[in-house]
């Protein structure tokens, strides 16, 4: 879509030259060799998904890194058996082939083990490709300690590579889309990963401070269900270890993680409840041990926690409608004391959500809708100067709405409102949009239109 048309063909980089680039290398685009397409047998996207043959670590690696190599492959195939290898049986997924015909190459971000780039495919399409970060954190350090790049990188395409079996598992609109991979093994100690995903925009937490509650608590609902689902994953409950802002991105306005490779399908073990201490900065929390060994529910505590203290806290209370705060409030408590387990959490949620959606939450107020005339086949004029926050525009005072009623409520607390429209525009929860203004005098007819005015602005002396 738009994004497509804005990068520029030829500016960019051919696909395949991500495969061959320690990374961030990417930002140097002119000076970098550009790969004939198609190089290496890397194939398209291998159905049994296991890497390519020829896969084991090089004799010639400093022990330390030989022995890191050997468990996360274990640890990889690990994943991959409890994942079932044969899933993707007629998936059709994007491959090397895709990659190599992709223009339009450019870095969209970095953490500490991959860097992400953008790029636009044949058909026109956009994708995020993700490759291991050459000068990122993670291979930095683990070269300074081992002195074998090549044998560092293909230690960070393990955990590329995780993250893609993961990916292929875990199906959920909370978590970013795989769409192929392509793999080149055509070096002799490295694997070069690339992973092509549905593409989003970093999340950007002081943006979303200042959006209008309801997007606020669209966002954390959305969390909700992510965790709600890892918890009762297909693999089991599923832990996301590094969880911060900057390992979600935005798709469409829905929240997404599209960092993988640190979490975690096990549980913690343990011989006694001594052994199960989930450990925050700020607070601690005793578990019990199960029967079986295992820290009761670890994994999901401890992404609920996070949850609260990242983007509750947040997200939520500020602006929300008077009468929900008080349940904003048991769901802040709830969670930063873990007394809800991430089921109670959800049910919590979507009754805000029944009670916002409902209306149910105006109940006993004044009716002030009479002290409005309403104009049917009128609107008045955008941009009236008439400013308030958080608006979904900023050009006015663009306010989500249960009713004209809600409205007008709205427009006798602002100093300058005279009058309002509800327009055709709807917010994810279906609630019309109402534009409040503080003049009335220039009306537009409209025959879909009503456009509410306060009865003081015309018999106030002003006619
Ligand atoms: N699908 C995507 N669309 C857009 N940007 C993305 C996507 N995935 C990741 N990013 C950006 O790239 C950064 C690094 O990706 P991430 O998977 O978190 O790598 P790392 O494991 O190194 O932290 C993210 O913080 C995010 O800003
Ligand atoms: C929850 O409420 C209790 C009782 O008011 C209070 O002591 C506690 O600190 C609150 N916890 C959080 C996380 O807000
Ligand atoms: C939570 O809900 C899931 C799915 O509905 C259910 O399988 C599980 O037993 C519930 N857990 C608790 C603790 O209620
Ligand atoms: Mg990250």
């Amino acid at each position: 879509m738009a994004a497509a048309g804005r990068a520029r063909r030829g500016a960019g980089l051919s696909a395949a030259a991500l495969l061959a680039l320690p990374a961030l290398a990417l930002l140097a685009l002119p000076a970098l060799p550009v790969l004939p397409p198609g190089r290496g047998g890397g194939g398209e996207a291998q159905p049994g998904f296991s890497p390519p043959p020829g896969f084991s670590p090089p004799l010639l690696l400093p022990p330390g890194l030989r022995e890191e190599l050997r468990q996360r492959r274990r640890d990889l195939r690990r994943l991959e058996a409890a994942a079932g290898g044969g899933e993707a049986a007629g998936a059709a997924g994007l491959g090397c082939g895709d990659l190599s015909r992709a223009t339009a190459v450019s870095v969209l971000g970095w953490g500490f083990t991959k860097v992400v780039a953008r790029a636009v495919l044949a058909g026109g399409g956009s994708v995020a490709l993700k490759s291991v970060h050459g000068a990122g954190r993670e291979v930095r350090r683990c070269v300074q300690r081992y002195g074998a790049p090549a044998g560092c990188r293909r230690l960070a395409a393990y955990k590329l590579l995780k993250e893609v079996t993961l990916l292929r598992r875990l199906q959920h609109p909370g978590i970013v889309k795989l769409y192929g991979q392509c793999y080149d093994n055509s070096g002799d100690a490295e694997l070069r990963v690339t992973a092509m995903l549905e593409l989003g925009s970093p999340l950007e937490m002081i943006q979303l401070l200042q959006t209008p509650w309801e997007e606020r608590f669209k966002i954390c609902l959305s969390l909700v269900k992510l965790l709600f689902y890892l918890a009762h994953s297909p693999l089991g409950s599923i832990a996301l270890l590094d969880f911060q802002p900057r390992q979600f991105v935005m798709v469409d306005g829905n929240l997404k993680v599209t960092d993988m490779d640190d979490a975690s399908t096990e549980e913690l073990s343990c011989k006694e409840d001594n052994d199960c201490t989930l450990d925050f900065p700020t607070k601690s929390f005793p578990l019990k041990c199960s029967v079986v060994g295992k820290c009761e529910g670890i994994n999901e505590k401890k992404n609920l926690f996070n949850a609260y203290r990242y983007f509750f806290t947040y997200l939520l209370p500020h602006s929300a409608p008077p009468a929900l705060r008080p349940l904003l409030s048991d769901i802040l408590n709830a969670t930063g004391d873990l007394r809800y387990g991430i089921n109670e959490t959800l049910r919590a949620f979507e009754k805000v959500l029944h009670l916002y959606k409902s209306g149910l939450y105006l109940q006993k107020r004044p009716l002030l809708l009479k002290d409005y005339i309403s104009l049917k086949g009128f609107r008045t004029v955008e941009g009236e100067g008439h400013k308030c926050w958080p608006s979904y525009s900023h050009l006015g005072c663009l306010l989500s709405i249960h009713s004209a009623e809600e409205a007008a409520a709205i427009c006798n607390s602002q100093l300058h409102c005279q009058s309002f429209i509800v327009t055709q525009h709807r917010t994810w929860t279906g609630r019309p949009l109402a534009s409040f203004q503080s003049s009335w005098t220039d009306l537009i007819p409209d025959t879909n239109a009503v456009v509410y005015i306060k009865r003081s602005a015309s018999s106030g002396g002003r006619l």
